[in-house]
């Protein structure tokens, strides 16, 4: 769809009735976007508009109608972008309440939203992310689908027929199914599960040294971290393994095992990030693991993501932040939205790094360059 090394960047965004915006241009910077303001400004709901614009949904588990401003019908985001040949560009998000969502580029309605995926790749680093680290394999597991996802088609398509057999195979697992039924979704779920296998590990250890490259720079090579991926399929098949664990199946009456159960480790200088880690090492952690997703996004796709910083501040010291602003502000890393509480802590330390940006002031839902 693009030619190779294109990229979009914002020029302005238009937003309309979305959460506690009523009506806001902005004119956007090409390099580093400051938004500043008190806590419920509405710093976080710009954020959410541009990821509406990537990905046609918010960043947080939210509903689209949770995002129409109480007491109105609809809310349009409309982006204005340019490419680097000179080119315009337009994306535009409406949700109404009654119709529901579209979007369009370039005037053109997309059939299916997820054809817009990859178009607009974005990497957010936000305070919710802690619960890739605190929360279940399962968290874990689903940022990595996202992302492994957006790099590898057949990625998503193996994960997607594993699903589906995996959830018949539950089904069944609670009729008293025959041997023959079930190896039928065996031998599907094996299939795709070579795939998902093969592309996690894959991308799990291109992804490793970036991740240790990024933590390092961070924490001015203070502590060293790693991230390992954990499989059974590490060890056995997973057609043995299903074999193997058939009668424990019957007994819980689903799958116990399988690409369903993996998992993937980070630790701290050898221990458990989650237990040895502080809020600072851990939060340094998640934005170095980002600034990884960000590489490989850029080296795969034909775009440069677009990077959201929510509350740059949460939990990290100025030392950490200011080596942060160092990194991006540098050559590989493009646009780049940031949000702060303090006005002066952000632009001291900007210019500390010597970034060049452009601020914007919110006051509720109102935004003032
Ligand atoms: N659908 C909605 N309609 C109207 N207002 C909404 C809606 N959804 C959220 N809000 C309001 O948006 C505000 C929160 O905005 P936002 O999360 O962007 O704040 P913020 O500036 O990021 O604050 P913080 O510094 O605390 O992160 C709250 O006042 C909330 O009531
Ligand atoms: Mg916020």
């Amino acid at each position: 769809m693009f030619d190779k090394e294109t990229r979009m960047r914002l020029e302005n965004l238009s937003i309309i009735n979305f959460k506690n915006i009523a009506e806001e241009r902005l004119e956007l910077s090409e390099g580093i976007n400051c938004f500043v303001g008190h806590n419920g400004a509405g710093k976080t709901n710009i954020l959410d508009a541009i990821h509406y614009l990537s990905s046609a949904r918010s960043m947080h588990t939210i509903t689209d109608t949770q995002s129409v401003r109480h007491d109105e019908d609809f809310f349009l985001i409309d982006g204005g972008f340019r490419r680097d040949d000179g080119r315009p560009e337009q994306v535009v998000c409406f949700y109404a309440r009654r119709s529901g969502k579209t979007l369009k580029r370039n005037g053109k309605e997309y059939d299916k939203l997820s054809d817009h995926v990859g178009c607009l790749p974005i990497v957010v680093v936000s305070p919710a992310d802690s619960s890739l680290i605190s929360d279940s394999a399962e968290e874990r597991r689903r940022y990595f689908n996202r992302l492994l996802s957006h790099l590898d088609r057949s990625y998503l398509a193996a994960l997607m027929r594993y699903n589906t057999a995996l959830a018949e195979r539950n089904k069944l697992l609670k009729m008293n199914p025959s041997e023959e039924m079930l190896l039928i979704y065996d031998q599907i779920m094996s299939i795709a599960a070579d795939t998902i296998f093969s592309v996690r590990t894959e991308v799990i250890e291109r992804m490793r040294p970036l991740v240790e490259h990024y933590y390092a720079l961070l924490s001015n090579e203070r502590e060293t971290i790693d991230m390992e991926y954990r499989s059974e399929l590490q060890t056995t098949p997973l057609a043995e393994l299903l074999l193997a664990s058939r009668r424990k199946d019957f007994a819980n009456e689903f799958t116990t095992s399988g690409v369903h159960r993996d998992d993937v480790l980070f630790s701290i200088a050898g221990f458990p990030l989650r237990k040895f880690g502080s809020q600072g090492q851990q939060k340094s952690f998640l934005i170095a693991l980002k600034l990884a997703e960000y590489r490989l996004l850029a080296e795969s796709g034909q775009e440069r993501p677009m990077l959201l910083l929510d509350d740059l501040f949460d939990k990290l010291d100025m030392q950490r932040v200011a080596e942060l602003l160092r990194l991006v502000g540098g050559d590989i890393f493009g646009q780049i939205f940031i949000t702060d509480c303090n006005k002066h802590r952000l632009q001291h330390t900007l210019s500390e790094a010597g970034a060049e940006y452009r601020l914007f002031h919110v006051k509720e839902g109102g935004i003032e360059r």
